[in-house]
């Protein structure tokens, strides 16, 4: 789920960072963050670089199992509140804000959806301003509170977070999820409010300001993969991490080298690209200008039921190369085709968020990320992916 962002010109505090953290030995990063006065800067901006190396805190690594509903969004268990509440919510890291709908929600979205009673928690604080919050598919409205999060042994207190009081049908009535927890940069939440990553760090309770997420190829309810909150699993991937800096800190966005489509480079980067890492968009976005010339590399037929190939010629199809960060990330065509009961569709959509620098946009969804294990390193601003195991 993508939130549109207010800030589609990148300004220059956002983009650049000259700050620089040298490390010094026995102190966690934590420390030495609190020590050179940056950590509460990164709490609200996220605003420095250049820790390289991290050292062990006083919080856990912790992982959240994730399902997946009908082979489309992956999505996990939190609790809000004093007895906890359970809600399942889609991990995004395309918005930074998190809600959960309200008791008060009267919406057919809310009907069919656990519900937050905020007089049943002992803990829960309102705050009183409400925002709309505007995805790709339509706006939700919320209004702020706060009380505790918990996700697995993480427990934040206090933590800010949105009340639905309405919400669109498409998609939300339809969603498998209840709520939302973005997991971008503090700079597009809606409202500043807090992010969720934002209190974990300041409340101590990741070993590193890290996390990873692993997607199943063959998902089930029963398991989609793997969320890592302050760590990465070794076990999940293959080979070396390849980084790539974020180009502009909203959504975790990084350059794209080059796009090739079996041995032919396309050139579509040579004025450079831009690729968004998306947990919450299903499918492989690619720019409304590029669309034709995808479909005719592909052999695939616009049809009512999305970009139609035949399911026979599967084998033979181009991989799609993504240049990122100096690697090569290939997406084979048994990524890109869905397959329903022998129906074959491309899992590619045309690009409905507009470029923020001119260059063209591409978002990387749940159809790359199952390919590649990937790593959001909240202390240098970077994406590592890896070959999925
Ligand atoms: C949210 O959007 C609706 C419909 O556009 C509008 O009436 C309402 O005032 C907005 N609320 C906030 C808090 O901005």
């Amino acid at each position: 789920m993508l939130k549109f962002s207010d800030f589609l010109l990148c300004s220059a505090v956002l983009c650049l960072c000259p700050c620089r953290i040298s490390l010094k030995k026995g102190l966690s990063i934590r420390d030495q963050m609190r020590a050179a006065g940056v950590l509460d800067d990164f709490l609200k901006h996220i605003k420095y670089d250049s820790v390289k190396k991290y050292q062990p805190s006083q919080g856990s690594v912790v992982r959240e199992p994730i399902a997946n509903h009908l082979d489309s969004s992956y999505f996990g268990e939190i609790s809000i509140g004093e007895p906890p509440q359970k809600f399942l919510v889609l991990f995004d890291t395309g918005s930074s804000n998190l809600w959960v709908p309200s008791m008060d929600c009267k919406s057919p979205a809310c009907f069919n959806h656990a519900k937050f009673q905020p007089s049943a928690s002992a803990t829960f604080t309102p705050r009183g301003q409400s925002y709309n919050v505007s995805y790709g598919s339509g706006s939700v409205t919320i209004v702020l509170g706060s009380d505790t999060l918990r996700i697995q042994s993480i427990t934040v207190t206090q933590q800010e977070l949105g009340l639905s009081q309405e919400e669109p049908t498409q998609p939300f009535y339809f969603a498998a999820f209840d709520g939302i927890l973005g997991m971008a940069f503090p700079s597009l939440a809606v409202g500043g409010m807090a992010t969720a990553l934002g209190g974990m760090l300041e409340q101590n309770q990741l070993a590193e300001p890290v996390f990873s997420f692993y997607f199943s190829r063959q998902p089930t309810y029963d398991y989609g993969g793997e969320l890592l909150l302050g760590g990465v699993d070794p076990q999940l991937f293959q080979g070396d991490i390849t980084w790539a800096p974020v180009t502009q800190r909203l959504y975790w966005q990084v350059a794209l080298e080059e796009v090739a489509i079996g041995q032919s480079a396309t050139g579509w980067c040579s004025q450079g690209c831009q690729a968004i890492v998306d947990t919450g968009t299903f499918l492989l976005t690619v720019p409304q200008e590029y669309i034709e010339n995808i479909l005719e590399a592909l052999g695939a037929q616009e049809t009512s039921y999305g970009y139609a190939v035949d399911c026979s010629d599967t084998q033979s199809m181009p991989q799609l190369t993504f240049g990122i960060g100096g690697a090569r990330l290939a997406l084979p065509p048994s990524a890109y085709v869905l397959n329903s009961n022998g129906y074959c569709t491309l899992a590619i959509e045309a690009t409905y968020l507009p470029s923020q620098d001119g260059q063209p946009l591409w978002i990387l969804g749940n159809v790359f990320l199952k390919e590649f294990y990937t790593v959001f390193d909240m202390a240098n601003n970077r994406v590592g992916f890896a070959p999925s195991a």
